[in-house]
């Protein structure tokens, strides 16, 4: 067997496509495009990267994109400021701060100035306790982009025994709540589980989201799983996942690669929620959408 090969680029540029129609639909019928602002605090290469894969993807579906960089010296109340007047501008639909935040920012603080209703990521406590419930508004985008390429492949999720590998509160714990929320039965790993390869071999779907390139190898996957690679680590210039995509892939069902799996479902992802904030916000003439 060899495990199909997930096209994340293919499934995010369809979704797009949906995103774009219901922008077109809504700036028809005179109702305004939704307006995405991204704070940049950081001098991180790779968050300049993602920035840019946003700011594209906004200006191809449609969605009045921005970012606003203030200075990697800012402090917290500054950061609060700048948030908390985009919070008051009603021609703001969507908030994205771009993490990390500079060491002597209070990251919880500003993430928390984001007013639920526009928090873009998902990241707010409220916003993550919703989810936890079971009835988000917004899921964190990189979670909902890897419950959409299992969606989109067919993948059993309801019954399915899913392990994630990873408990951050941005990946590993709302991924596992989504499957959870999906019906799948659902074990979280982390550093110190024992005996980690034979947990992950019980994975009808197994979600690597470590930050530990090429960790998870065959002896990790039960054969025919589906495999989603969450990992995203720059090695010497190049991008790698936490599967160890030669060994995995003659006994894994399905995998999503690094790069080209995951990645474009996040910037897809985000500019779903963009519209679906916008539209919570301002109904009146607001365009219908079926993806919520
Ligand atoms: N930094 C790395 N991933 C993310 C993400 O999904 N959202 C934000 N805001 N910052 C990030």
């Amino acid at each position: 067997m060899s495990a199909t090969i997930v096209d994340g680029k293919a499934v995010a540029a369809g979704i797009e496509a949906e995103v774009a129609h219901v922008i077109d639909a809504g700036s028809a019928a005179g109702w305004q495009a939704p307006r995405l602002v991204v704070v940049l605090c950081n001098e991180d290469p790779g968050s300049a990267t993602y920035v840019g894969h946003k700011n594209r993807a906004a200006e191809r579906v449609g969605i009045r994109g921005e970012t606003l960089t203030p200075p990697v010296t800012s402090s917290t109340a500054a950061l609060v400021e700048l948030v908390d007047r985009l919070a008051a501008d009603a021609d703001v639909d969507a908030i994205l701060v771009q993490l990390p935040l500079p060491e002597q920012v209070d990251q919880d603080r500003v993430l928390a100035a984001v007013p639920p209703a526009k928090d873009v990521d998902g990241f707010h406590p409220y916003n993550f306790g919703r989810l936890a419930e079971g009835a988000p508004l917004v899921v964190p985008c990189t979670p909902a982009g890897c419950l959409e390429l299992l969606r989109r492949h067919d993948v059993p999720i309801a019954g399915a025994r899913a392990v994630v590998v990873g408990r951050s509160v941005i990946v590993g714990r709302p991924i596992a709540l989504l499957l959870l929320n999906a019906h799948a039965t659902v074990t979280i790993c982390h550093s110190r589980t024992v005996d980690l390869p034979a947990v992950c071999r019980e994975a009808d779907i197994l979600v690597a989201a470590t930050g530990r390139p090429g960790m998870i190898d065959a002896g990790f996957v039960r054969p025919g799983a589906a495999v989603v690679d969450v990992g995203t680590t720059r090695v010497e210039g190049r991008l790698r996942g936490d599967v160890e995509r030669a060994s995995v892939e003659p006994v894994a069902g399905l995998l999503t690669p690094v790069p080209g799996g995951v990645g474009p479902m996040t910037i897809a992802m985000l500019m779903r929620n963009t519209v679906t904030l916008a539209v919570a916000r301002r109904p009146a003439g607001a365009p219908a959408v079926s993806w919520v």
